[in-house]
């Protein structure tokens, strides 16, 4: 077992884990500048400091060296692909239809089916953070707005939810969120490129009630192993949920995901940086229990099954 000081980039240490050996391998030791009183450089999203660099320097070289595990092989076109929302028309807001008509050009990037330059799509080589189904907004912008160190990329397919979070973007004056409206599943497919994002967050994804649609769910292992492929090795995949039984099935997919590890011994208290949403506060209303599941790209391939 080892002790590891956990952070969110660009936001001061706020959680210590005693975690199993997956986020330390052997031939890793912890980054001397991680102690409790320190704040984590904001380009170094790996929390542990290699003693040999054993990452791959490629996708193609983790890929190649390692085929994943069956389990956790990333989404295919040939697998039915997920429709995890709808298109909801609702009704707009005059400051959203304002904010789209004005300050769209700005902020929301086109879905080109192709892959995309973070740095350049951010003017910097800051880490990113993508978020799914950001719905109106707030949270990413409580969030974009307390780490102005980090870029945010906001993926939703909601028009209202995006002039709502154009509107944050231009009231709080901020420089470092990026929107795509587009199905997420297909931006991480062809636009975001291999090991290249710091964190995701899905936060009160919709949790599709009725069991026939349950295959409508966003986490399941393929898409898990889709997200895991995008993070960098060290990378933090953070899921939020108020419904019970998808909290668990949640749990179940992350945890056979052979290259994610799970940070905390289950669910994850709330981290510092989530603050309470709009879905949470109705969630807690209903008596519905919050969790939080946050984990970690493992920084070595996963051992292959084909391997003798
Ligand atoms: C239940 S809402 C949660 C909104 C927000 N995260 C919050 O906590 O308030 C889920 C959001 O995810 C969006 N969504 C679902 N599937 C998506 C997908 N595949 N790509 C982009 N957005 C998606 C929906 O449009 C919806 O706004």
């Amino acid at each position: 077992m080892v002790e590891v000081i956990f952070a969110t980039p660009g936001l001061p240490l706020d959680k210590k884990f005693t975690i199993e050996p997956c986020n330390a391998p052997s031939g890793y030791k912890k980054h001397p500048k991680h102690t409790q009183n320190t704040t984590l450089h904001n380009n170094s999203p790996l929390y542990f400091q290699p003693l040999a660099m054993s990452i791959p320097s490629s996708p193609s070289e983790f890929h190649s060296g390692s085929p994943l595990p069956e389990a956790c092989q990333p989404h295919r076109a040939e697998t039915p692909p997920i429709r995890s929302y709808v298109r909801r028309q609702g009704k707009m807001t005059t400051g959203q239809r304002r904010a789209l008509a004005e300050e769209a050009h700005r902020w929301v990037v086109p879905f080109e089916g192709k892959p995309l330059s973070l740095s350049t799509l951010f003017e910097n080589s800051h880490p990113v953070v993508l978020e799914i189904g950001f719905g109106m907004g707030e949270t990413t912008q409580a969030i974009a707005q307390n780490q102005p160190e980090v870029n945010f990329l906001g993926i939703e397919v909601y028009t209202a939810g995006i002039g709502s979070l154009l509107n944050r973007i231009n009231q709080a004056n901020l420089g470092n969120i990026r929107i795509i409206q587009h199905d997420a599943v297909e931006v991480l497919e062809q636009a975001i490129e291999h090991s290249s994002l710091d964190a995701v967050h899905i936060f009160f994804p919709d949790p599709w009630h009725k069991k026939r649609h349950h295959k409508r769910r966003l986490i399941q292992s393929g898409f898990a192993a889709l997200l895991a492929s995008r993070l960098k090795p060290g990378g933090i995949l953070h899921c939020a949920t108020d419904w019970e039984p998808y909290a668990q099935q949640m749990l179940e997919v992350l945890s056979d995901c052979p290259l994610l590890c799970n940070t905390s011994e289950g669910y994850s208290p709330r981290p510092s940086y989530r603050p309470l949403t709009k879905f949470e506060s109705r969630g807690l209303r209903l008596g519905h229990t919050v969790v939080d599941l946050v984990f970690s790209r493992r920084l070595t391939s996963p051992p292959s099954q084909t391997a003798s």
